[in-house]
Formats: C-alpha cells, sequence, structure tokens
C-alpha cells in the first residue's frame, strides 16, 4: 500500500517540533534521533523529494542560464543559502566541479540533503542562519575571488535577504548573485514571493541595498515557454557585470533604468493583462466546478427518473396480477 506524501511529510513534520522540544530542553541525543527518524520518513517519499519538479523549480531556461552564467565567470565557488533537501545543489555539483558551500537551518532538511549528497566530495554542507554561514563563506575567499552565490533561504517570516546582500556586496564585487522567487518586471507570469508591504521580492526590495552600480538581470524567456514552477529570477552583479552582457538569456540594465520599465504604461497593462488572466483562470475553473455538480445532478434525477418507471411497472403489473 503506498501512502500519501501529505501523510508522511504531516508525520515527519510532528517529529521534527518534538526534536526541536526536545533540543529546546538540552536533551540533544534524543532530539537528533527524532531528527533521524523525520529525515528517513521524508527520504522514503519519492514524490516528497521530487518536489517543485526537480532542480532550479523543474525549470529548463533557469538551468540554462545557470549553464552559460557559470561558464562566463568561472567562479571560485558556488554558494547557495536555503539547500532544503539538497535537489539544486546535487545538480550544481553535476555541473561544476569546484567547491560548493550550501546551508540550511533546519536539521531535518539538512540531514535530508547529506543523505543526497553525501557521495559528492565538493560539496560542504552546513546547519546554519544563511547570514552567520554567508559571513564565514565570504571570509574564507579573496574580495578578488569570482563567486556564484544562489540565495534561496527565504519562505517564512524571517526573510535573510537584504542581510545577505549587504554581507555580500560589502566585501566581495565579484560576486554574481541569483535570487530565486524574484519578480520579473517585464513578466508578471513568472511568480514570485510576496510576504506583505516591503517584503515582496522585487525592484523595491533592492532598493538602498545593492550598490548603484549594480547591473540588474532577468530572463529574456517567456514565462509561457519555462518548465517547472516558473518562479521569477534575478540576478545581480557589479565588477562582472560586463561579463553577463553577451548572454542572450539575460536582459540587463540599471536599477534606475529598470524602474522606468517598470513604472512605464505599458507595465501597468501588462499587469492589468496578468490580473485579467488569474481572474479568467479562477472563473473557468468555477465555471467547470459547476458544469461538474450540474452533470452529477443530472445522472442522479436520471437515476431517479429510471427507479420511478421502474416502480410505476411494477405498480401497475401488480394491480394487473390483483385484477386478475
Ligand atoms: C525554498 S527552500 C529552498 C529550496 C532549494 N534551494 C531547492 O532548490 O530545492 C528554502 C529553504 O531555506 C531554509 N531557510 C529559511 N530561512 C533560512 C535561513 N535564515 N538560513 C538558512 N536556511 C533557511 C528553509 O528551511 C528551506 O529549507
Amino acid at each position: 500500500m503506498s501512502i500519501a506524501p501529505d501523510s508522511i511529510a504531516k508525520a515527519a513534520q510532528g517529529l521534527n517540533a518534538l526534536a526541536k522540544q526536545y533540543d529546546g530542553n538540552g536533551e540533544s541525543e534524543r532530539a537528533e534521533q527524532l531528527y533521524r527518524m523525520a529525515a528517513e520518513l521524508e527520504l522514503s517519499s519519492a514524490e516528497l523529494q521530487d518536489c517543485w519538479g526537480g532542480p532550479l523549480n523543474g525549470q529548463v531556461g533557469r538551468q540554462a542560464i545557470f549553464v552559460d552564467v557559470v561558464g562566463r565567470i568561472r567562479p571560485v565557488s558556488i554558494l547557495e543559502t536555503g539547500t532544503f533537501r539538497g535537489i539544486t545543489t546535487q545538480w550544481f555539483a553535476e555541473h561544476f566541479n569546484g567547491p560548493i558551500h550550501t546551508c540550511e537551518k533546519e536539521r531535518m532538511f539538512a540531514l535530508e540533503a547529506a543523505a543526497r549528497l553525501s557521495r559528492f566530495r565538493n560539496i560542504d554542507l552546513h546547519v546554519a542562519d544563511s547570514r552567520q554561514f554567508l559571513e564565514n563563506a565570504l571570509n574564507q575567499h579573496s574580495e578578488h575571488d569570482p563567486l556564484f552565490i544562489y540565495l534561496d533561504a527565504h519562505w517564512e517570516e524571517d526573510i535573510p535577504l537584504r542581510e545577505e546582500l549587504r554581507l555580500i556586496f560589502a566585501n566581495h564585487p565579484k560576486s554574481i548573485v541569483a535570487i530565486d522567487d524574484f519578480q520579473v518586471p517585464t513578466d508578471f507570469g513568472y511568480g514570485w514571493d510576496n510576504y506583505g508591504p516591503g517584503k515582496s521580492l522585487d525592484l523595491d526590495y533592492l532598493k538602498g541595498v545593492i550598490p548603484d552600480t549594480a547591473q540588474i538581470f532577468f530572463p529574456t524567456l517567456p514565462s509561457s515557454d519555462e518548465t517547472g514552477a516558473v518562479r521569477g529570477l534575478c540576478i545581480l552583479a557589479t565588477e562582472l557585470g560586463e561579463n553577463l552582457k553577451g548572454c542572450p538569456l539575460l536582459c540587463g540594465a540599471r536599477f534606475d533604468e529598470w524602474q522606468r520599465v517598470r513604472n512605464s504604461p505599458v507595465s501597468d497593462l501588462r499587469q492589468q493583462l496578468r490580473s485579467s488572466e488569474e481572474r479568467l483562470e479562477v472563473i473557468t475553473g468555477e465555471r467547470d466546478a459547476r458544469l461538474e455538480q450540474i452533470h452529477k445532478l443530472t445522472e442522479l434525477v436520471q437515476d431517479f427518473e429510471a427507479e420511478a418507471r421502474e416502480l410505476g411497472l411494477r405498480m401497475s403489473s401488480l394491480k394487473q396480477s390483483m385484477h386478475t
């Protein structure tokens, strides 16, 4: 019997929560046992492990961007925040031979990632908060080292992204920084994270955080041609911005130039179009659900009528037999 991935995830979350309580009480051995049980449970479900359609959210367009960018800048190392189950980390290791430093704050996910990534000698996995991890990892590199940094540790109230960016651009101008779940100002078909006022991952979020000289790149591939989860991406570069200029998969400009694009009437119309498309999807969904209900009701009425006819026939044959 196969068990639904949701049930497995719920059970693992329960064990994980219990482990954290033991951790909080200083009972680290018991906590570790429970973290391991939770991780093993999650690892037993292929569906859970294959969430979001694969590496880099299963986005083939994004995978092509990374291959191209890494080829152009030849980074000394890749740094990643938000390892999760290590699916994207594994893909990095399959496409890059240099050191890959990655961090995950949840012990349960880190254990799952460790199991998945154990055969790669070039992966250095940390269980840590991304800010602390980045500070240490950046300190291990010279300011002249080209680095490729993938920031994906945002999915809760506490979003470390601004601090991550400040840490990176303070001393490492040769970094190329890719941010997952970021609004693409020319294509709202790409999804992005919005955690409320001041916490939407869009151009405004970067104001005063990245250097004025930074070039900001977005994918040129239309979202309708992207595969997988179709999440937005933004790539930031300062000193190495010129290296990315020839990349046909990316379109780059400075912050103020992108702001002009975003504030143009065309962008407004684009947003209206997107909202209408979303509304249409909802209405179509509601219409299909109603049609389904009508279809079921029609079947019920037909069954009822057939039964009534059958009863009528039986009653008249009964009456006949009573008269004879
Ligand atoms: C969206 S998932 C990352 C997905 C992963 N990069 C992939 O492609 O499969 C976000 C992960 O970041 C982790 N996370 C959230 N905040 C963090 C923080 N401050 N430091 C480190 N990891 C964090 C979460 O526990 C979660 O596993």
